[in-house]
């Protein structure tokens, strides 16, 4: 016999901090899980709480653990594309990692011998594949691959198509620009960033700007 809709888990109430491009993304995938009940949107251009039409309220920033109290049980999710501000919004939040809901798309591959941490994005099309492990408030980007075996470290981004290969380990906060490719067990270092279309052959160190086939660093960050 099918399931009756009250035999379904309670939607969970989720919170979305950022309301650009990125997050309005986010929210798609979040209503396509199905699981959640959007409450409401949070981004510092509002200065006041307010319900908007639809039953969704909007928010500053800094009252999101005032509202994940109002609704026993909510989750967030931190939205922001750029990586250091991403980071930044978590730190200043400072919630128990409990507090955040991994963002899944249904039609995106994670094998059940891989890992997603709480906040981790992974978008429609994307694979992660057997042993790899997503850290926190990373995003897997539409079709991108995180082959057997590969670490993304917490805030990291593979932009839409990047793909690391079996035993790639991707430090924090690294950016991989749209169509990247890096071969097996290389590491990209911490906060780098690798241009689109860029293959990396060998160890990127970290927070420098690598371009081109093969990746080359071209400037250091600060
Ligand atoms: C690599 C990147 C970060 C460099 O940005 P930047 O520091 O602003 O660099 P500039 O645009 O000033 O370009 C500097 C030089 O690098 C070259 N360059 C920039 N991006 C490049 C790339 N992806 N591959 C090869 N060369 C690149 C430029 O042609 C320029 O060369 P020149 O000095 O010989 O004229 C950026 O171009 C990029 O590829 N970002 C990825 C963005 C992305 O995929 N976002 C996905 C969001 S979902």
């Amino acid at each position: 016999m099918p399931p009756s809709p009250k035999d379904s888990p309670p939607l969970v109430p989720l919170v979305i901090v950022g309301c650009g491009g990125h997050g309005r993304v986010v929210r798609d995938i979040a209503e396509a899980m199905g699981r959640f009940e959007l409450i409401a949107v949070a981004d510092d251009k509002f200065d006041e709480m307010k319900r908007m039409e639809d039953g969704v309220w909007q928010c500053p920033v800094g009252i999101v653990p005032r509202v994940l109290r109002m609704y026993p049980g909510s989750r967030l999710v931190v939205a922001i594309g750029g990586n250091p501000v991403r980071r930044a919004i978590v730190e200043r939040l400072a919630l128990p990692e409990a507090c955040y809901a991994r963002i899944v798309h249904p039609g995106a591959h994670v094998s059940p011998r891989a890992a997603v941490a709480p906040g981790a994005v992974v978008m429609p099309g994307a694979v992660v594949n057997a042993g790899a492990r997503i850290g926190a408030h990373a995003i897997v980007n539409s079709g991108a691959v995180a082959e057997h075996d590969a670490t993304i470290g917490a805030y990291a981004h593979l932009s839409p198509n990047a793909a690391v290969a079996g035993g790639v380990e991707v430090g924090e906060g690294a950016h991989l620009g749209i169509g990247c490719a890096v071969i097996p067990a290389v590491a990209i270092g911490e906060w780098s960033v690798l241009g689109a279309g860029a293959a990396a052959v060998c160890d990127i160190p970290p927070r420098v700007v690598a371009v081109g086939v093969p990746a080359k660093a071209r400037r250091v960050l600060e």
